[in-house]
């Protein structure tokens, strides 16, 4: 939108006033004066007005990506790593975003990307119970020994007690499996599965509290949460 209406949206005042600020150089955008009030603003900026500064219109983004094999959960990575923030990076210049939680760089599917750290910790607290949701292909099928080990809390090879989680069969010969968790530590399904003595040879996250990927987005594609979705993700708590 144009500088002009932001701030007269923002400050508030009318058109003219905010041209008449701009002009009288009483405007910065992202700490430059500017006298252009056709500048076009995005959002990102900080832009003061008057002496005031005005509260971005979206003050942070939310971001739906499917992650691909090989690529790294972070904001940053090692030299010559492809990190998941380096997806959607060029859109975003001037945000500061991170993944909202983890998957292993062999794993795939949602991955939340976020500048809101708030509501990045509320769906990653234990104690908030956002459950997620992962299909996952093993090596040997799934048991009724697994089942209800997973039910009643796993024990890691490391001594660990992990909360109850829920696995289900998706194909008949139970190869390919549904897991469920509310917590989020290290290699936990790879781990959990781990201690049954079966590997995995595929990890694909579904859903995030109760908003599922949309599997039209290719992977390596984003696109932005509708606030309706961002709801689901927490079940409008
Ligand atoms: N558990 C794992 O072992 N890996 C993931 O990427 C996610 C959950």
């Amino acid at each position: 939108m144009r500088l002009d209406k932001f701030i007269a949206e923002n400050l508030p005042c009318t058109r003219s006033e905010a041209r008449a600020h701009i002009q009288k150089g009483r405007v910065m955008v992202d700490g430059t004066l500017c006298k252009k009030a056709d500048a076009q603003i995005t959002g990102d900026e900080v832009i003061t007005a008057a002496g005031k500064t005005l509260a971005r219109r979206e003050p942070f983004v939310y971001i739906m990506l499917n992650k691909p094999q090989g690529v790294i959960s972070a904001s940053e990575g090692k030299p010559g790593e492809v990190t998941v923030v380096d997806l959607v990076k060029q859109q975003f210049p001037r945000r500061q975003l991170f993944p909202a939680g983890r998957l292993d760089k062999t794993s795939t599917g949602f991955v939340l990307l976020t500048d809101d750290g708030v509501f990045a910790h509320d769906i990653l607290a234990p104690k908030r119970h956002v459950p997620k949701t992962y299909t996952v292909v093993l090596d040997t099928p799934l048991t009724a020994e697994m089942q209800a080990g997973f039910a009643a809390g796993v024990t890691l090879a490391d001594g660990q007690l992990l909360a109850p989680a829920q696995v289900q069969p998706l194909s008949a010969d139970g190869l390919t499996v549904r897991v469920t968790l509310k917590q989020g530590v290290y290699h936990q399904i790879k781990r959990m599965f781990g201690v049954y003595g079966a590997g995995v040879n595929e990890l694909h996250r579904n859903a995030i509290g109760g908003l599922w990927l949309d599997e039209t987005l290719p992977a390596g594609g984003w696109r932005l949460l509708t606030e309706a979705e961002k709801q689901q993700i927490t079940g409008g708590q």
